[in-house]
């Protein structure tokens, strides 16, 4: 993000090992050019830059907050107690039960604490949700999202195109 931009969107992660799933929400941002700030930070090993986090988020300008963790996966449901701001869960397959754990903990939040909750390992969609928020006031992005859907629904046009050279290629996994 340009320095001079101030960010709309936080993305955090619970461990530097969350890197790997969670740098495509920050692609997914820069394609859509929303600034955006990125941060570790633990609801179990950080509770307090967490709880500090949150609690500044919405005075500092951030409008979206997407959190990425693992196992018992806490993050986005401690920062949602302590915002206003819509908050995107993405659970993460960092586990011996494969992001099972980190979805169940993230998508059942009691009633009034809602949290968003993406496929596991689901980076890009919590970024894409986070960008049609913005977009709800923002036509620029309004007309970005239209030109990304269009582009989707070429890519299959492009590919039926190609079925029968595709049926009778090499078979893909
Ligand atoms: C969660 O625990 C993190 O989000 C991570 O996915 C998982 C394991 O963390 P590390 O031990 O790999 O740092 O808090």
């Amino acid at each position: 993000m340009d320095g001079n931009e101030r960010a709309l969107v936080g993305v955090i992660m619970g461990s530097d090992n969350d890197i790997g799933v969670m740098r495509q929400a920050v692609s997914t941002l820069k394609e859509f050019k929303v600034p955006y700030e990125v941060l570790i930070c633990s609801a179990h090993r950080s509770p307090d830059r967490a709880s500090l986090y949150a609690a500044s988020a919405h005075e500092r300008g951030l409008r979206v907050i997407i959190c990425g963790a693992g196992m018992a996966a806490h993050l986005a449901g401690a920062i949602a107690a302590l915002t206003i701001l819509p908050v995107i869960a993405v659970p993460l397959s960092s586990s011996p039960l494969a992001g099972l754990d980190a979805l169940l903990s993230s998508v059942q939040m009691p009633p009034g604490v809602p949290v968003a909750t993406t496929a596991i390992n689901g980076a890009r969609n919590a970024a894409v949700l986070a960008v049609q928020i913005l977009a709800l006031w923002d036509p620029d992005l309004t007309e970005s999202l239209k030109a990304f859907k269009g582009k989707m629904a070429e890519d299959i046009d492009e590919k039926n195109k190609n079925l029968t050279a595709l049926l009778e290629g090499p078979a893909k996994k």
